[in-house]
């Protein structure tokens, strides 16, 4: 069951818009097309689904639209601002501001608690120490993790590291999740 929250005065906001975006690879001889000419414009309060065999360029596509790879070639927006244009330093804070992403391998920090990984993002974000800690906590009880949130991923099942996942992802109350 998903439950969208009203989204009040925002209502029919464009969070992201792609225009025309490929990406290629450079794996031996020769080049990988992962994204073909994809566009789509996705507005707040919306749930999209994207399908496709493996390899189809899901990973690729969601890195794009989270900012964390540039497209060979198209356009990308967030939340109204042209990524595409912007440099590799401006992009972390946008990231941070709009942005929760979801591995598809996890991706958390091998040498933190759960807690400790969520506790960073927060960090991150500009939450203070006792304000991080309260949150972090609240997010680690909302994805049912209390129990373990003082082991280390090592020490958790894929699912829980999923979850510790998702509740960093969560952090902050950013506008768009991608789950990969
Ligand atoms: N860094 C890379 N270098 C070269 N090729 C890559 C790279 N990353 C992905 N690819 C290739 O790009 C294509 C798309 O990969 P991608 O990871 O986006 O697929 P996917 O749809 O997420 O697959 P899966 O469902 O298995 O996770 C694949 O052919 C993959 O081998
Ligand atoms: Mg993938």
């Amino acid at each position: 069951m998903i439950s969208i929250p009203d989204q009040g005065s925002r209502r029919g906001e464009i969070l992201i818009q792609l225009h025309a975006v490929s990406k290629e690879f450079t794996a031996g001889p020769e080049p990988v097309k992962a994204v073909q000419h994809a566009s789509l414009t996705l507005k707040i309060g919306e749930f999209v689904l994207l399908q496709g065999p493996s390899g189809s360029g899901k990973t690729t596509l969601l890195s794009i639209m989270g900012c964390l790879m540039k497209p060979s070639r198209g356009r990308v927006w967030i939340c109204g601002q042209d990524v595409t244009s912007m440099g590799e330093d401006q992009l972390p804070s946008l990231r941070l501001k709009h942005i929760g992403f979801i591995f598809q391998t996890y991706n958390l920090f091998p040498a933190l608690t759960a807690l400790e990984n969520v506790k960073l993002a927060l960090k991150l974000k500009g939450f203070g120490w006792r304000e991080r800690h309260r949150e972090a906590v609240k997010l680690i009880e909302r994805v049912h993790l209390q129990d373990c949130m003082h082991r280390k991923p090592g020490e958790l099942s894929g699912g829980q590291r999923q979850r510790v996942s998702i509740a960093r992802a969560l952090s902050g109350g950013t506008d768009i999740i991608l789950a990969d």
